[in-house]
């Protein structure tokens, strides 16, 4: 399996050269000239551990939250002085962990990044479904959210049983939704669970958009070798069956394919913090890329805050990228949205895609993995699907190996992937 990345990752870049992260980082981060800019924070704290969950998280405590918030505000000040005047943004998006834990501190962290940053696309916060209530939604839209997504998983008891959730009750988050104001109000699904079927995930979705929500998200559950999670993962050809089967079900509802994974019933609907050009992360395990590097927080919460007491950058890991790895990035990562524009290419890079890429190109047309309308290329199902596969290798042969490593030591001396 890490074969085929590794030989991809070879072809792409022309080089034998892996990406090597290193202990070592800016304190002083090249991000004034960066267009396209996005902002993270990672609020990592939660009331319970599901067991299949690979992001960086730990148990609430009220203390410890507070305590990581100062931080946080902290390094927000360090990293956003760095620059002359307010930088302009996309969007902030706060995942976790659980954000609304944080809620009471909101409004300090956004007016903190506005001092330095002005935001043009609005705010995005995870929600687990036990805080989509009136009170947290208010406390979360004074404080200048305007959307938000909500971890639901599945709507149905056999595979809330399986990743060990608690049910949602459908008819109170519906009346919930009904009296919130927020532009995009998102649902987060895990399929290809064990004996999952089109019926199953077709319900959700129907539900989902039923009861308020106006784009959904549908994400192909990953086995982290590093979780303890006991559910297998389906075999390809069910899987590929089940993603087809959703992808076609919802493009004949007339719902829009923002990306891989996403659907809006609404144009405007958007929630994505992945496909950007450049993005400041903030709090621990977040990540930075910039135009010629990608650099990773430490996951420990503990040394987090004693390096920002400090006054440095939590930094535990950088890789600098060679011209062509930062090329393969932005195509992977483009390609998420299931389009690529040539002109923005050359616009980032200054030189035409097709000099770059030309015969990778002809092939995935040729493949039927593309095609090519009205100035951009556009992902089949076909292409969408085998995109989907081949993140699952990157996931599994990259993510699951750095987030891995990264658990265990909050500052790793070296990964190569
Ligand atoms: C940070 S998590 C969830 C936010 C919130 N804490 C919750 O539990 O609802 C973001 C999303 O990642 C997805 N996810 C988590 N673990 C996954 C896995 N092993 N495979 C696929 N998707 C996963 C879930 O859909 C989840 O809603
Ligand atoms: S799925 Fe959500 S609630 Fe569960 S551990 Fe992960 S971040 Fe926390």
């Amino acid at each position: 399996m890490s074969i085929l990345t590794t030989l991809t990752r070879m072809w792409l870049t022309r080089s034998a050269k892996p990406f090597i992260f290193k202990n070592e980082y800016d304190q002083h981060l090249p991000f004034s000239d960066c267009e396209h800019l996005g902002l993270y924070v990672h609020i990592p704290f939660c009331r319970s551990i599901c067991n299949f969950c690979p992001y960086c998280k730990i148990r609430y405590s009220k203390e410890l939250c507070d305590r990581y918030i100062d931080a946080l505000l902290r390094e927000i000040r360090l990293v956003g002085s760095q620059h002359n005047g307010r930088k302009v943004t996309t969007s902030l998006y706060f995942g976790g962990g659980t954000p609304a834990l944080a809620a009471d501190r909101f409004k300090e962290i956004i007016d903190t990044i506005q001092e330095y940053f002005i935001i043009t696309e609005g705010i995005g916060a995870e929600l687990h479904p036990d805080d989509a209530v009136p009170s947290v939604l208010q406390v979360l839209r004074n404080a200048g959210v305007t959307k938000i997504s909500i971890g639901i998983q599945s709507f149905q008891k056999k595979f809330q049983r399986i990743l060990g959730r608690n049910s949602v009750n459908i008819s109170t988050l519906k009346e919930t939704l009904s009296e919130a104001s927020f532009e995009t109000i998102s649902m987060d699904f895990i399929f290809a669970l064990p004996d999952q079927t089109f019926d199953d995930l077709k319900e959700d979705i129907d539900t989902a958009f039923q009861i308020g929500a106006n784009h959904v998200a549908i994400y192909p559950f990953i086995d982290f070798t590093f979780t303890s999670s006991t559910v297998s993962a389906m075999p390809k050809k069910e899987k590929k069956a089940l993603l087809d089967a959703i992808t076609l079900y919802c493009t004949e509802k007339g719902y829009t394919r923002s990306s891989i994974w996403t659907f809006s019933s609404e144009r405007e609907a958007k929630y994505s913090s992945m496909t950007r050009e450049h993005f400041l992360g903030f709090g621990c395990s977040a990540t930075t890329l910039l135009k010629d590097q990608f650099k990773i927080n430490t996951f420990s919460v503990e040394e987090y805050c004693k390096r920002i007491e400090e006054k440095k950058l939590p930094t535990s890991l950088t890789t600098r990228f060679s011209l062509r790895q930062r090329m393969v990035y932005y195509l992977f990562w483009t390609a998420y949205s299931t389009q690529v524009n040539p002109e923005d290419f050359e616009n980032f890079f200054g030189v035409p895609l097709k000099s770059m890429y030309g015969m990778e190109l002809k092939i995935a047309e040729l493949l039927g993995f593309i095609t090519w309308e009205n100035g951009v290329y556009s992902m089949t199902l076909k292409g969408a699907f085998y995109y989907h596969y081949y993140e699952n290798f990157y996931t599994l042969a990259y993510i699951d190996k750095m987030w891995g490593i990264m658990k265990k030591e909050a500052f790793p001396q070296r990964i190569e992937l």
